[in-house]
C-alpha cells in the first residue's frame, strides 16, 4: 500500500499505488493522500503537482467497494467525509494540480480527477460515476463538480446512467483538456506542469485563489447534502445488493421502490 511522491524540479508527482485493487481507495490510502497533500501545501518549492495512478490500467477505480459493502449509514457518511477532505485538499491546494488519468477513473477516482485544476488522459482512459449501479449516489464531490466541468445536462446523463466515457468523448465534453498515447502521458503531464512552474509562483497561486471564487456560493450546501445522501444510501437494500453483486462478479438486480 502506498501513496508515492516523486520530485522533478518544482513539480511533485503523486502516485496512487495499489494496483491489486486498480488503485481503489480504502481509508488508510485516503488518509495517506491527505497527509501528503498537507505537506505539499506548505512546501514552497513545489509549484505544481501531478496526480496519477500506478501501472497502466487505472488512475483509480474509486472507493473500495469491498470495504464499503458492510458499511451502515454512519460509516458511509464518515467515509464520504474523508473523501471530501481529500478532494477539498486537492481543490484548495495553493499550487495547481494536474490529473494525469492513465486508465480507469471510476467513482471516487473520477471525483478525485474532478477536484484537480486540469485533467489530461491517455487514449485508454475511461471515466465513469458508476455509483448508482452499486445502489449509492456519488459521494466524493461528483454531484457538485461534474456539472461544473461538463455542464449539468451531460453530468446528469453520466451520473444517472453510470456509463463509461472514453477518452475521445471526455475531450469533446471538456472533461479533459488533452488526450495522449499512454506512453507519452507522463512526459506530457511533466511538460505541462513544468510550463506552469516556470511562471511566477505567487501569480499562479493568486490566479488559482481568485478562480476558486468563480464558483463559490452554493458548493458547501451542495456538498453537505451529498454527504447526507451518501450516508443514508447505506441504510438501503440497494447498497447491499449492488456491492454484493460487484464482489460476486454478478449484475445487480434492484427491486422497485
Ligand atoms: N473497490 C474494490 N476493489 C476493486 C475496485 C473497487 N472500486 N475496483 C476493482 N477492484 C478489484 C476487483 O475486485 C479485482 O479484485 P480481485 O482480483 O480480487 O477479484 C481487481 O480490483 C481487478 O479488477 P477487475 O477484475 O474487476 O478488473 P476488470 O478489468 O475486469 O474491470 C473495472 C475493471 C471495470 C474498473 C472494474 O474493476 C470495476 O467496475 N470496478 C469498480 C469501479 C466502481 O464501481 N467504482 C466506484 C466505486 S463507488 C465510489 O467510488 C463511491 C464514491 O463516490 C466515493
Amino acid at each position: 500500500m502506498a501513496i508515492d511522491v516523486a520530485r522533478d524540479g518544482y513539480v511533485a508527482t503523486v502516485t496512487i499505488d495499489r494496483p491489486e485493487a486498480l488503485n481503489a481507495f480504502d481509508a488508510p490510502h485516503l488518509e495517506a493522500l491527505l497527509a501528503l497533500l498537507r505537506t505539499l501545501r506548505d512546501d514552497r518549492s513545489v509549484r505544481c503537482a501531478i496526480v496519477t495512478g500506478a501501472g497502466d490500467r487505472a488512475f483509480s477505480a474509486g472507493a473500495d467497494i469491498k470495504r464499503m459493502a458492510t458499511f451502515g449509514p454512519r460509516e458511509g457518511r464518515a467515509f464520504a467525509a474523508l473523501g471530501h477532505a481529500v478532494t477539498k485538499a486537492i481543490e484548495t491546494l495553493p499550487q495547481p494540480v494536474i490529473a494525469a488519468v492513465n486508465g480507469y477513473a471510476f467513482g471516487g477516482g473520477c471525483e478525485l480527477a474532478l477536484a484537480c485544476d486540469i485533467r489530461i488522459c491517455s487514449e485508454n482512459a475511461a471515466f465513469a460515476q458508476p455509483e448508482v449501479t452499486l445502489g449509492i449516489p456519488p459521494g466524493w464531490g461528483g454531484t457538485q463538480r461534474m456539472p461544473r466541468v461538463v455542464g449539468p445536462g451531460i453530468a446528469a446523463e453520466i451520473i444517472f446512467t453510470g456509463r463509461r466515457v472514453g477518452a475521445a468523448e471526455a475531450l469533446r465534453i471538456g472533461l479533459v483538456n488533452a488526450v495522449y498515447p499512454a506512453d507519452r502521458l507522463p512526459h506530457e503531464a511533466q511538460a505541462l506542469a513544468a510550463r506552469i512552474a516556470a511562471n511566477s509562483p505567487r501569480a499562479v497561486r493568486a490566479a488559482k485563489a481568485a478562480m476558486s471564487r468563480a464558483f463559490s456560493g452554493e458548493p458547501a450546501a451542495g456538498l453537505n447534502s451529498e454527504l447526507d445522501l451518501f450516508g443514508a444510501a447505506f441504510a438501503t437494500d440497494d447498497q447491499t445488493i449492488g456491492m454484493e453483486a460487484f464482489i460476486a462478479k454478478q449484475v445487480a438486480e434492484f427491486a422497485d421502490e
